[in-house]
């Protein structure tokens, strides 16, 4: 069985002390959650170590990064190690987010650096890969996901591949309320899986594959029912408990 995730990316929003208001109310109403799904925050990097803190004794509900730098340590200001990260308790990274590629310049050959750099230290990558607008209407949208796939993640060995986490995110569905039908992200799923399955063989069946795109309460169920579909990367929705709270329960009735 795959692993199921519901990830959380609050992106630039929520001050430390807002985290840790948002980690209690959340967490004192999450239902246990089975082995086969883990729940992870990606809150901005100075609230990690009061949530790591917070959360340190809730099961399957992780904490983990935005970005991380692909050195060890260095002169690169303003940057931040998956050592330290590693530090303060997260055990997830977040690595190719669409913003961090169109504001931030980040190419495949970076990202494939920073999801290396994340296995080595022990930690979960979660590799973000999604297409524009034009390129959906152009077609291209297939080559397009498949081509950050194959220059990044199926660079890896298999033993590094098999750690690796991935997030399909239709650029045209974040944050603007329109989200994948569930039909056109399932596709989208299986042919990210093609992609692997070509290099890694059977591997790919254990990949987990989620879906990120103005997901909500309202429109979990459906896009988690489908067979390729193991989760959600949830942006705006994951910033209110409750919100977060039915999008978890949608995944944990799915994978019961
Ligand atoms: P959204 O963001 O749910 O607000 O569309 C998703 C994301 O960017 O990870």
């Amino acid at each position: 069985m795959r692993q199921s995730i519901v990830a959380g990316n609050w992106k630039m929003f929520k001050t430390a002390p807002e985290a840790l208001d948002f980690a209690r109310a959340f967490s004192s109403q999450l239902p246990p959650l089975p082995s086969h799904l883990q729940v992870c925050l990606f809150p901005n990097f100075l609230s990690l170590p009061i949530l790591t803190h917070e959360l340190a004794s809730q099961a399957n509900l992780h904490v983990g990064a935005q970005n991380c730098h692909a050195a060890s340590e260095g002169a690169f200001t303003g940057e931040t190690s998956v050592e330290m990260l590693r530090a303060v308790g997260a055990t997830h990274v977040l690595v190719g987010h669409s913003e961090r590629r169109e504001y931030f310049h980040e190419t495949n050959e970076i990202l494939l650096e920073k999801v290396k750099k994340v296995i080595s230290m022990g930690l979960t990558p979660i590799y973000c890969c999604g297409e524009g607008l034009a390129d959906r209407k152009a077609g291209e949208h297939y080559n397009w996901v498949g081509k950050q796939i194959e220059e990044v993640v199926c660079q890896l060995s298999a033993e590094e591949a098999a750690q690796v986490v991935v997030a399909y995110e239709p650029i045209w569905a974040i944050g603007t309320g329109e989200t994948a039908s569930p039909e056109q992200a399932q596709e989208m799923h299986a042919h990210i899986r093609t992609v692997l399955n070509s290099r890694f063989g059977d591997l790919a069946n254990n990949t987990s594959i989620l879906y990120g795109g103005s997901v909500k309460p309202g429109n979990a169920p459906d896009l988690f029912a489908q067979t390729d579909i193991d989760g959600g990367l949830v942006g705006g929705a994951s910033l209110k408990p409750d919100d977060f709270l039915q999008i978890v329960q949608a995944m944990l009735h799915i994978s019961q």
